[in-house]
């Protein structure tokens, strides 16, 4: 059921409730490193009311004990990780506590504040302790030194949103651990970043396009969804900083999320924004995803380039979804949801069918990371409380209200994008 639906029909209450929340969610988005804008007093005017609390005392999340024995699977028949084969989509999350995440938010300088949990509080650890088991194949474990190798001589880039440089971080903090000191560095600028692994003569890079194509919003961000404006004919001034990378790991999703509708503008005329034009969110996001198809089949070799699509990451807003009445949003979740595909509100099934359908239609090939079913089980993987807003940590104040301030849609680091790492890892 997607904003589409919702808009024609009659808006009823928890729908417009949802709205407001949505707004109060797109406020975190707007808070990143690149805007000095402080989201403070937005949070004064947004109604977001507990709903349904403790209407229904339903047990929790299924059952929710973990499952890590050995005996869960005496003969393990799964193959070796074939991407022509094997779906990494579905399966089930294991717990294991002999698994250690490569680095932490204090061995990795790279991790930025707003994904540091543990160094900003959170001090459960469970949710570091998880491994994605594909059902019908083994997925391979990241390996620093083989990834290197696998990026040896080129410029591997993530171009997306804050959930992107999310995923870029964790990569960087993946590989760097194996790397000495004075062979390695880091730029950063507002829009674009990289990291250099001198001896391997590669960078990791990310650029920042929120939306991929163009918009009034992304570097000088308007507060007010309704001035916001998508040109989503225009993608060239970007990505022309996209030219020469070897692979290509795009996303755009989150950001559409601000309403009902997207106001789309195309095309370059006198009247500046005037003529926009207002469609339902996943129209707007098509003719957008068409833009960027379009560029990627004009422009790129595929002999050089690899270029891979990471989908929709899963919001967790909405505690119902997963049974959790007496929850607030993921604040205080400790452990993944195990009820087999559960999907929940804030991964718009719309949205997914216009990213299925224009890399269907694609003449390059396009490898979709398809992170979202997984990532839509981990309630437990936010930063919530232990990230940032308006560059700044949480007060007490707005800890002792998750409804209103927890972050629900970045993840910690460590956390459930070294997963997404893993996926892309298998494939490059
Ligand atoms: C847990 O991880 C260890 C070490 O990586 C591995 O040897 C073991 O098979 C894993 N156990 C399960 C149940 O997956
Ligand atoms: C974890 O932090 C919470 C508050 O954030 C505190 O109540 C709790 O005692 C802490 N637990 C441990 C094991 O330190
Ligand atoms: C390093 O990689 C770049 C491409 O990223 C390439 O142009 C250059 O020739 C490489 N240099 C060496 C010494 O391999
Ligand atoms: C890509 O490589 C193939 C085979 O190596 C070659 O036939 C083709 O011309 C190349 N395409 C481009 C655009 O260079
Ligand atoms: C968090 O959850 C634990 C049980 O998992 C509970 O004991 C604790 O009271 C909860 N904390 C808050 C602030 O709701
Ligand atoms: C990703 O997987 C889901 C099922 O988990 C599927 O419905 C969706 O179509 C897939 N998306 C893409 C772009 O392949």
């Amino acid at each position: 059921m997607g904003w589409a639906k919702y808009a024609r029909g009659k808006l009823s209450l928890p729908v417009i409730t949802g709205i407001f929340c949505a707004l109060a969610f797109i406020v975190l988005l707007y808070t990143e490193r690149i805007t000095t804008f402080s989201s403070g007093s937005l949070f004064g005017i947004k109604t977001c009311p507990r709903r349904n609390v403790a209407k229904i005392k339903k047990h929790h999340i299924g059952n929710r004990e973990l499952k890590s024995s050995p005996l869960d699977n005496p003969t393990d028949d799964r193959f070796e990780f074939d991407p022509e084969e094997c779906s990494l989509n579905t399966g089930k999350w294991v717990f294991n506590t002999s698994i250690k995440p490569f680095y932490t938010d204090r061995t990795c300088p790279y991790v930025d504040r707003q994904y540091s949990c543990s160094k900003n509080g959170r001090n459960d650890s469970d949710y570091l302790h998880w491994e994605w088991k594909p059902d019908d194949c083994m997925l391979p474990r990241f390996d620093p030194k083989v990834a290197l190798r696998k990026i040896q001589g080129k410029r591997i880039m993530f171009v997306g949103d804050s959930i992107q440089r999310n995923m870029w971080e964790s990569f960087v903090c993946l590989v760097q651990s194996v790397i000495p000191e004075s062979q390695k560095s880091m730029k950063s600028g507002p829009v674009h970043s990289a990291f250099t692994a001198k001896e391997y003569n590669a960078t990791i890079e990310f650029y920042w396009a929120p939306f991929l194509v163009e918009s009034n919003t992304d570097i000088h961000i308007k507060a007010d969804p309704k001035q916001r404006i998508i040109k989503v004919d225009s993608i060239a001034e970007r990505a022309k900083q996209w030219l020469g990378v070897d692979i290509l790991v795009f996303n755009t999703y989150v950001w559409w999320m601000s309403g009902l509708k997207a106001k789309a503008l195309w095309g370059e005329f006198a009247n500046g924004e005037e003529g926009y034009e207002e469609f339902d969110t996943a129209v707007s996001y098509t003719l957008a995803l068409r833009t960027w198809a379009n560029w990627i089949d004009s422009t790129i070799d595929t002999n050089k380039t690899k270029v891979f699509f990471t989908s929709m990451s899963p919001t967790h807003q909405r505690n119902e979804d997963w049974g959790n009445m007496n929850g607030i949003k993921c604040f205080n979740e400790t452990r993944p949801v195990t009820k087999k595909e559960h999907w929940g509100a804030g991964s718009k099934i719309d949205m997914m069918k216009a990213v299925t359908d224009v890399i269907g239609r694609m003449k390059v090939p396009v490898t979709v990371l398809n992170i979202t079913q997984l990532s839509d089980y981990r309630i437990d993987g936010h930063a919530s409380l232990y990230g940032e807003l308006g560059g700044k940590l949480l007060t007490d104040k707005q800890k002792a209200d998750p409804l209103h301030f927890a972050d629900c849609i970045h993840w910690c680091l460590p956390g459930v994008p070294d997963s997404w790492n893993r996926m892309l890892f298998a494939y490059l």
